[in-house]
C-alpha cells in the first residue's frame, strides 16, 4: 500500500499531487495541431449537438461543483443556457426536458445511483445524454448516448480532488467543442483558450511546490470550529468545494457563500476570530469583480474575521486586508478554479491530518454512493 501511495502518507495527498497530470492527460489528444477540437469519441452526431437549445448538468457532491464551474464557461462561450442540478433533486421533480436538451452528467465513479437514475429519467424524456466520467466502462457512461472520459487515473481517497480538476477540464473541452460546432468562437479564440489550458498543469505544479505555506496555516488552525469560504463568479463554486473538503475529512463546520450574499445573512455569523477564506478574482480584465471582493474582505475583517485569501500573483491590493495570502499564478478568470481549488484541498488535507484523522476514509462517507 505504501508503494501505491507513491511515497505520500495518504492517497489523498498523492492524488492532490497527481493533479498536473490529471489535467494534462485529460487534455491529451483532444485537439489537432491547428487547435481544432477532435472529440469524435463522443458518438453524438455533431449536427444534432450543435442544435441543442439547453444543457442540464446533473451530478452529486464535488462533481456537482465542477458542473457549477462549467456553467460559467459554457454559457459564456456557447450562449446556450446551462442549468446545474443535483441528480436527486432533478429526478424527483417534474423537469422540462425534451429532444433539444443535452443532459451532461458528471461522475467520477460512473456508479452514483442518483445520477444514474437521473440520466435514465432524462433519456426516457427524449434528452440526449452525455457522461463525463473517470471510470472506463462504468454504468453511467454505458447507459449514456455519449461519453467524454476524464483521465485523472483511479481516485482512491473518498474526498475527490484530482477528479474535480479533470472534470472541469473535460467540461471546458466540451464547451469549446460546442462553440466550435456552432461558430460561437473563432478558431483563433479556441486555439488561445486551449493554449491557456495547456499551461495549467505547470501552474498547478507551481501551487503544489508552495504547499508548505498553506500547510503551516492549516496546522495552526487545528482548533477551528467553523470556517467560512467566500467567492464570486467561478470563485463561488470553488468556495463551496473548499468548504466541502473541510467538512468531509476534518469534520469542521464549513460553508461556502457567494460573497454578494454576505449582507443577506452570512455576515451575521462573523465575530471575533472567525476564519474566512476568500477566493479573489484576478484584478486584470475589464469586468473585474476584484474590487467588489476586496470590499467583501474589508467588510468581514471590520467585524473581526480572520481573513485568509487566495489571490492572483501580483495582487498587492489584498495584502492590507489579509491575515494570510496564498498567491496562485496568473490565468484567465474562467480557468482560475483549476488553480484556486488546490490550496483549499491542501488546507483540508493537512488540517485533518494534524487532527489525527484518516483522510482517505472519513467517517460515514463512501467513495461511491450506489444506494439511495
Ligand atoms: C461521494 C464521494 C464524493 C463524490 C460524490 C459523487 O459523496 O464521497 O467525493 O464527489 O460521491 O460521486 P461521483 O462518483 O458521482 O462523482
Amino acid at each position: 500500500a505504501a508503494a501505491e501511495k507513491g511515497g505520500y502518507p495518504s492517497f489523498m495527498e498523492k492524488e492532490i499531487n497527481d493533479q498536473p497530470s490529471a489535467v494534462a492527460d485529460t487534455l491529451l489528444g483532444r485537439a489537432d495541431a491547428a487547435g481544432k477540437l477532435t472529440l469524435d469519441e463522443l458518438r453524438i452526431d455533431p449536427e444534432e449537438l450543435a442544435q441543442v437549445s439547453k444543457i442540464i448538468v446533473l451530478a452529486c457532491g464535488t462533481s456537482a461543483y465542477a458542473g457549477q464551474v462549467a456553467k460559467y464557461a459554457i454559457e459564456h462561450w456557447c450562449r446556450i443556457p446551462v442549468e446545474v442540478e443535483l441528480s436527486h433533486e432533478f429526478r424527483y421533480r417534474d423537469p422540462i426536458v425534451d429532444a433539444g436538451t443535452l443532459v451532461v452528467s458528471i461522475s467520477q465513479s460512473g456508479e452514483t445511483m442518483d445520477t444514474l437514475m437521473a440520466v435514465r429519467y432524462a433519456k426516457e424524456q427524449g434528452a440526449k445524454t452525455l457522461s463525463i466520467c473517470n471510470t472506463n466502462g462504468s454504468t453511467i457512461p454505458r447507459e449514456s448516448d455519449a461519453v467524454l472520459y476524464t483521465h485523472a487515473g483511479p481516485e482512491i481517497a473518498v474526498a475527490s480532488t484530482k477528479a474535480f480538476l479533470a472534470q472541469i477540464t473535460a467540461t471546458y473541452l466540451l464547451g469549446l467543442y460546442l462553440a466550435q460546432l456552432r461558430g460561437n468562437l473563432f478558431s483563433g479564440q479556441i486555439k488561445d483558450i486551449l493554449a491557456d489550458l495547456g499551461k495549467i498543469p505547470a501552474k498547478v505544479q507551481d501551487v503544489l511546490d508552495r504547499a508548505d505555506q498553506i500547510k503551516e496555516l492549516a496546522r495552526s488552525m487545528e482548533d477551528a470550529e467553523s470556517v467560512l469560504f467566500l467567492g464570486r463568479h467561478v470563485g463561488y463554486p470553488v468556495a463551496m468545494e473548499g468548504a466541502l473538503k473541510l467538512k468531509e475529512i476534518a469534520y469542521i463546520h464549513a460553508e461556502g457563500f457567494a460573497a454578494g450574499e454576505l449582507k443577506h445573512g452570512p455576515i451575521a455569523l462573523i465575530d471575533d476570530g472567525q476564519p474566512v477564506f476568500v477566493v479573489v478574482p484576478s484584478p486584470r480584465g475589464r469586468h473585474s469583480l476584484h474590487s467588489k471582493v476586496v470590499s467583501n474582505i474589508q467588510e468581514v475583517r471590520a467585524r473581526g474575521a480572520k481573513t485568509l485569501v487566495v489571490a492572483e500573483e501580483g495582487d498587492e491590493a489584498v495584502r492590507d486586508y489579509a491575515e494570510f495570502v496564498f498567491y496562485v499564478p496568473e490565468t484567465p478568470t474562467l480557468l482560475m478554479p483549476l488553480l484556486a481549488t488546490v490550496p483549499l484541498q491542501i488546507f483540508a488535507c493537512e488540517l485533518a491530518t494534524a487532527k489525527g484523522y484518516d483522510v482517505d476514509q472519513p467517517r460515514n462517507l463512501a467513495k461511491s454512493v450506489t444506494v439511495e
